[in-house]
């Protein structure tokens, strides 16, 4: 059975330039005989579809792009439509269900990220994988990022590093704190040069033991020691 790099060297995709290969291929090789669904955001030439076709013998491929493609690939679905439209991805999710590997190498818009994120999460099964590409475009103006503010709000990497924290939200010791929206669904996030990858669980409770919640009475007890 060939590996992922064996693979690429057929096809032209970026995900060979950009050193990504090792990398998917490090979190992808126990996926590769399942029947799994991916969601690829960006397809431009649809070389790393034919890649993903050629990878997964069992998966539903499916690839959407802004600008409407003139050629098909057997057994992967192609569809037209803009990843920050939330009436396209509600089709998309209508057909598919949830999704197992959901990969957004699309526009490399910070809003388009966090929005596409927003939607589709709901859509990524336990333990699903979703992917996010050319974060780079953290660092770059016109994709609403910046060099000089590495702080600056609604950029996808201060979005992401948003989501380990949501890792750890039981630790939280904020009085009256609230979970936010990701609390409790966020098992890891992997970062390497400009690609994340955010694995969708609950977290592994290695400190407390495992599935071991913290106690309310602590909580209470620390919200105490905070006048006392
Ligand atoms: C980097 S290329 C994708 C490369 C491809 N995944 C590969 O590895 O071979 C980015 C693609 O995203 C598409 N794109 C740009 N903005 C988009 C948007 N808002 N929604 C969906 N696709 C978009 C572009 O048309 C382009 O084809």
């Amino acid at each position: 059975m060939k590996t992922l790099a064996q693979i690429g060297k057929k096809y032209p995709t970026s995900k060979n330039k950009t050193g990504f290969i090792p990398i998917y291929e490090h979190f992808l090789d126990s996926l590769r005989e399942k029947e799994i669904n991916i969601l690829e955001i960006g397809v431009d030439q649809g070389d790393s579809l034919r890649l993903w076709r050629d990878y997964f013998s069992k998966a539903k491929i499916c690839g959407i792009d802004i600008v409407k493609k003139d050629f098909s690939i057997n057994n992967v679905e192609i569809l037209c439509g803009d990843q920050s439209d939330y009436n396209f991805l509600s089709e998309i999710v209508k057909k598919y269900g949830k999704f197992d590997i959901i990969i957004d190498d699309g526009s490399h818009v910070s809003k388009h990220i966090i929005s596409s994120f927003h939607y589709l999460f709901d859509y990524l099964n336990e333990n699903g994988l979703y992917i996010i590409e050319d974060l780079q475009t953290s660092y770059i103006p016109r994709f609403g990022g910046s060099r000089l503010n590495l702080n600056k709000k609604k950029t996808s990497m201060n979005f992401i590093k948003t989501l380990s924290d949501s890792i750890n939200y039981e630790h939280n010791d904020k009085p009256f704190f609230k979970k936010s929206i990701y609390d409790g669904k966020i098992k890891s996030v992997h970062f390497y040069q400009n690609i994340s990858i955010i694995e969708k669980g609950e977290s592994i409770k290695y400190f407390y033991g495992e599935n071991q919640k913290i106690k309310f009475s602590n909580k209470i007890k620390k919200l105490l020691s905070l006048f006392f």
